[in-house]
């Protein structure tokens, strides 16, 4: 029975296809482009296009695919590119489950921390509500489209990402040049909780799920000591023997910089408790920030 990943060319998708096949796990990944052996299987989410024979008798499927969301500068039409490359991408997907003669056990389905918009100070678990703003409701529309699986019997497990943090990329590794120039400084009030996750914990996290039936629903992917983005600045520092710059770096110039996305993505502050995860006995490797990016990098 073989685990169906989507995405998974990506970061995350790279590193979980990896730790599967590695634990001896037959994975199929679904690719955008002509399949280059068996273990790979083509679909076209813009067009609509899955054969529900390919999903056929799988154990699980973890649906992680959607157009970056911090490497373009953001306008209208990428916007929109964003909202279809998932919510329509998940929609495919679980029309072909719910076609399915054999469907699989669970599905694992991609969201993020932005769900519930900027929540300030207070400890968020994951009965906190959806926020308001473009990202809290693209996560929400990208969720609902997963949770539809649930009325074919399916377990689905919406996974509310924090930053991921990976010495291979994503947005530590964005990071990284500002800070070995030793220009790292806090942004905007530096005050916003930024909930993270070292690589290694999110694929044992979503091993995890994959494998316990009782955790279900949206489930917060973060470790469960999140810093503000002041701390988190003074961490990277200190673990690249980089000084940091203690003014902090103001909206204004953030949006000039990197545009819309910095008052979306960086800005809002997100305190997560893992709930699901702790209750459900994952033991993380790395809840220590320092540690973790010393593993990482
Ligand atoms: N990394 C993080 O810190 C983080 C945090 C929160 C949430 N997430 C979410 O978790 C998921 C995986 O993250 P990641 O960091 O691995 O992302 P990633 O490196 O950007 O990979 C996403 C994958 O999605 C597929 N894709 C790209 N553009 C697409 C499009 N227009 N339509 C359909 N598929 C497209 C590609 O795979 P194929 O070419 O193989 O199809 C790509 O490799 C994403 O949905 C992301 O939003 C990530």
């Amino acid at each position: 029975m073989a685990i169906i990943v989507t995405g998974a060319s990506g970061l995350l998708g790279g590193a979980l296809v990896a730790a599967l096949r590695g634990a001896g796990e037959r994975v199929v990944t679904l690719v955008r482009r002509e399949p280059r052996n068996a273990d790979e299987a083509m679909w076209r989410p813009a067009e609509g296009v899955l054969d529900p024979g390919v999903l056929d008798g799988a154990s699980a499927v973890v649906h992680l695919a959607g157009a970056p969301i911090a490497d373009k500068r953001w306008n209208a039409a990428y916007k929109k590119e964003l909202v279809r490359s998932r919510v329509d991408s998940t929609r495919v997907l679980v029309r072909a489950i719910r076609e399915t003669e054999r469907r699989p056990g669970v599905l694992v389905s991609a969201s993020g921390v932005d769900f519930y918009g900027d929540t300030g100070d207070r400890v968020v678990d994951e009965s906190e509500p959806k926020g308001t703003g473009f990202l809290p409701e693209l996560c929400g529309r990208w969720e609902a489209e997963a949770a539809a699986a649930e009325d074919a019997g399916v377990r689905v497990a919406r996974l509310r990402t924090g930053i991921v943090l990976s010495g291979r990329g994503g947005a530590l590794r964005r990071m990284l040049p500002v800070f070995k120039a030793g220009l790292g400084a806090p942004l905007g009030s530096g005050r916003q909780y930024w909930s993270w996750i070292s690589e290694p914990d999110w694929v044992g996290a979503v091993r995890h799920i994959l494998a316990t039936p009782e955790v279900s629903g949206p489930v917060n992917m973060a470790s469960p000591e999140p810093v503000t983005n002041a701390a988190f600045t003074r961490a990277l520092g200190q673990v690249l023997g980089r000084p940091t710059l203690p003014m902090p770096v103001p909206k204004i110039a953030l949006t000039m910089g990197i545009g819309e996305f910095a008052a979306a993505g960086l800005l809002p502050s997100h305190r997560l408790r893992p709930g699901k995860l702790l209750d459900s006995g994952y033991e993380f490797t790395h809840s220590d920030l320092t540690n973790a990016l010393r593993a990482v990098l």
